[in-house]
């Protein structure tokens, strides 16, 4: 029996951070590579992580955990000689392709959401910040080498708000061009982007809007700008633009969000009006979450409760989407603590 453990990002993915790659999906955890001048050297720290990387990677076949990943929800053992080990983790055994390449590298937004979990993200506009380095010459540089796998290759842009990236539309055009198998954007949906529009045209795009709302009042509250119908408009206009473009070749959905926040939008009447407008849109997912920043607040000393009318919210969220045709969906680490009913570490 040959046994191995296997994370997919630690094993195909790339994460650009502020002054730091890593190969986690989640910010600050697995091999990563850092520093101050990363942006002068760019090639010099990608070769550094790859080196890492790919050691990890080694002890991970000897099925030795790197310590950040011990626990870790992502992390899960497999049989190499067993039938039910996925072909995915055969193919990438004995190549280190790059997947998923997650951006992630620049903090400004033109919005104020009152969760947002960086922490940088205290006002509504943010000036530039200095530990943004250009990306697409990297990008352009994992085609040439051809370490860039086009075929499955997912680009997902996080952010900072995409709006405001300035190399955004180059680096969609690039990929474009070059090969992507499906482009993830998350956007807070305050502007129409046209970038988005023609990656729906041409493959297969996912859009993620946090609207954690159903009125302008609420959407002013947790978002801290008055532009709940911009969204709004924005959302159909794509939905509209999907409609017209899905084929048997490229499929794109949108999904709408729902972080609940406490004692602002934690309610049956704003999570029913919030799954109306999903209806009323026609989008294809609704998301649930909880607000991190709350439960993850002062976590080296205090166990957080969730509260107790939350599981309730979930069971209506899940019946409620499914009734009017929409795919529920709740990350597993959140529903984990949902049934556990506190959150520690
Ligand atoms: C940091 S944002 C960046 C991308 C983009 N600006 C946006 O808002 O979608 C990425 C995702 O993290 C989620 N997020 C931010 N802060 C959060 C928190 N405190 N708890 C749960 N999710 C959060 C947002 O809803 C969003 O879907
Ligand atoms: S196992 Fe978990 S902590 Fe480790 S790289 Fe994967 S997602 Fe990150
Ligand atoms: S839109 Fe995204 S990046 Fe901007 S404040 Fe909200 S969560 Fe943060």
């Amino acid at each position: 029996m040959k046994e191995l453990l296997y994370c997919d990002f630690l094993w195909s993915g790339i994460n650009f951070h502020p002054n730091r790659f890593s190969c986690c999906c989640t910010p600050y955890k697995g091999i990563f590579v850092e520093g101050n001048n990363i942006k002068d050297y760019l090639y010099d720290f990608f070769l550094s992580f790859e080196k890492k990387r790919t050691e990890a990677i080694e002890k991970m076949k000897k099925s030795i955990p790197i310590k950040d990943c011990i626990g870790c929800v992502h992390l899960k053992k497999y049989d190499m000689d067993s039938d039910e080990t996925p072909d995915y983790i055969i193919n990438n055994y004995n190549k280190n392709l790059i997947n998923h390449i997650q951006i992630n590298h620049f903090k400004h937004c033109d919005c104020g959401c009152i969760y947002c979990n960086q922490p940088l993200y205290k006002k509504t506009i943010y000036s530039k910040q200095s530990e943004y380095y250009d990306l697409l010459p990297l990008i352009k540089k994992l085609y040439d080498k051809k370490m860039v796998n086009i075929n499955h290759l997912e680009v997902e842009f996080q952010g900072g708000s995409i709006s405001v990236l300035d190399e955004f539309p180059n680096i969609v055009d690039f990929i474009l061009e070059n090969g992507v198998k499906s482009i993830q954007y998350f956007t807070n949906g305050l502007v129409y982007l046209p970038e988005i529009e023609k990656a729906i045209k041409r493959t297969n795009c996912l859009i993620i809007c946090s609207i954690d709302s159903s009125t302008p009042e609420t959407f002013l509250k947790i978002k801290r700008v008055n532009k709940f119908y911009d969204v709004i408009n924005n959302v159909k206009k794509y939905q509209s633009i999907i409609d017209i473009y899905n084929s048997e070749s490229h499929n794109s959905t949108i999904t709408l969000k729902f972080i609940l926040v406490d004692g602002v939008n934690d309610n049956l009447k704003e999570l029913e009006g919030f799954i109306k407008i999903a209806e009323n849109l026609k989008v294809f997912s609704c998301h649930l979450d909880l607000d991190y920043r709350m439960i993850m607040k002062d976590t080296q000393s205090i166990r957080y409760d969730i509260p107790k009318h939350y599981k309730d919210l979930y069971d209506f969220f899940m019946t409620k989407t499914r009734e009017v045709g929409i795919i529920p969906w709740m990350p597993e680490y959140t529903k984990q603590i949902l049934d556990k009913g506190y959150f520690d570490v």
